[in-house]
């Protein structure tokens, strides 16, 4: 029988034929120099953060004490890591550009889909999402990102946020009056003789008993949470008020009930709210300016009445014909949006809005509209009026 001796001549040497221990010092030179040269690759493909084209060029605002907040040109983009050594492979742009002035005692109501960027913009303007990447955030004149931690923290009772889910953001082990005044006690608000007078205050404003402070939370309901998480926010005596899709968890005939509270602690205590919602007519109600957000960008700011009176850009028109009309005779004319939200991470080039507008045109895959004013506050982020 003829034997072929040809695999056993190559594996010469070796004490098992698959074991890499078992390679000759020549086999393991060449198999660490074929790694080396596959590591080198990999780093290769990967682009390093430096080549990522990141357009940090805004123009500075001077303060204009009108406003109790100004962001200017604000950005907020995550890293996304990637390859062999976790480089920066890309961005998630989830803010890209925002910019908007808030008057003392008002609201702006922040729309649009979700992932649109309402959160990280929120969160960004609070300093609760580590660094910006860009632009500006005043607070009664101060650049909040210039603050030092220990300003900061005097800072952060001025402004609060409240979430969308009361329950989650509630510590279950706690019973309420510890919530509420938690933070109180902690930022020595009160004098220690008058802490439970002022809790019993606070409470009684947000529509809440007494007897209700040695309760837990799992004990009420989504409406009575949520007055327990507004009572936690307001008795640090806020000026600015992040409300986060605060009722659309609840209940229609909640949600009523809870705007009208915001709305009596906003006049009795000259509040001022970002207010963000997914839904248009939510915040109808309680905003003097309403913002319509799309994949990181305003893309329409104005009063509310010029919104719902004379709404401009293609996507605000789609999420108007999206509200129902309670009258069934009435003739809909639903203009229904392709597609879900495209990723911010890569964004379509032109318009952002482009591969969903009914309305969209050659210059819009290739040129990003610029902002106009159309009537005077009234801005739109649209090529059909840019003539
Ligand atoms: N911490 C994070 N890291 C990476 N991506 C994030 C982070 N937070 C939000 N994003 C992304 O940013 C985009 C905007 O998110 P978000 O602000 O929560 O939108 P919205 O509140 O409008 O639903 C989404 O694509 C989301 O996945
Ligand atoms: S710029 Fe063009 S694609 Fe963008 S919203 Fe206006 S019409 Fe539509
Ligand atoms: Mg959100």
């Amino acid at each position: 029988m003829a034997l072929n001796f040809k695999g056993l001549a190559q594996g010469a040497g070796r004490t098992h034929p698959g074991d890499p221990a078992g390679k000759t010092p020549e086999e393991q030179k060449q198999q660490q120099e074929r790694r080396a040269e596959r590591v080198k690759k990999g780093m290769q493909g990967a682009k390093p953060a430096a080549e990522l084209h990141m357009d940090n060029t805004f123009t500075p605002v001077e303060y204009d004490p009108q406003y109790i907040l100004m962001v200017n040109a604000l950005k907020k983009y995550f890293p996304i890591k990637g390859g062999m050594m976790s480089q920066t492979v890309g961005y998630v742009k989830a803010v890209d550009g925002v910019t908007f002035n808030l008057k003392r005692g008002s609201t702006m109501g922040l729309v649009g889909e979700s992932g649109c960027g309402k959160t990280t913009t929120g969160r960004t303007i609070l300093r609760l999402s580590g660094e910006k990447t860009d632009g500006q955030v005043l607070f009664n004149g101060q650049e909040i990102y210039d603050l030092q931690p220990k300003q900061l923290r005097a800072l952060r009772t001025k402004m609060q946020i409240i979430f969308q889910d009361p329950f989650s953001s509630l510590s279950p082990r706690l019973p309420v009056g510890e919530i509420i005044g938690e933070a109180v006690r902690e930022h020595a608000l009160v004098p220690k003789e008058e802490f439970n007078d002022y809790i019993d205050q606070v409470m009684d404003n947000c529509g809440l008993q007494p007897f209700h402070k040695d309760r837990y939370p799992h004990e009420f309901s989504g409406g009575q949470r949520q007055r327990i998480c507004i009572a936690r926010a307001l008795a640090l005596n806020p000026e600015f008020i992040v409300c986060d899709e605060p009722v659309s968890a609840l209940d229609v005939s909640i949600q009523a009930q809870i705007i009208n509270l915001l709305k009596d602690l906003q006049e009795k205590y000259k509040l001022t709210y970002l207010f963000i919602s997914h839904d248009l007519s939510v915040v109808e109600h309680i905003s003097d300016m309403v913002g319509v957000m799309y994949l990181g960008n305003l893309v329409e700011y104005g009063s509310t009445e010029d919104i719902f009176r004379n709404p401009l850009h293609p996507y605000t028109e789609a999420l108007f014909s999206a509200i129902p009309v309670p009258d069934p005779t009435a003739k809909m004319n639903r203009i229904v949006l392709e597609g879900s939200i495209p990723s911010p991470a890569n964004p379509p080039a032109g318009c952002k809005f482009h591969t969903r507008c009914a309305r969209c045109t050659e210059r819009c895959k290739h040129e990003a509209p610029r902002q106009v004013e159309v009537e005077p506050g009234h801005y739109v982020v649209c090529h059909l009026y840019d003539q």
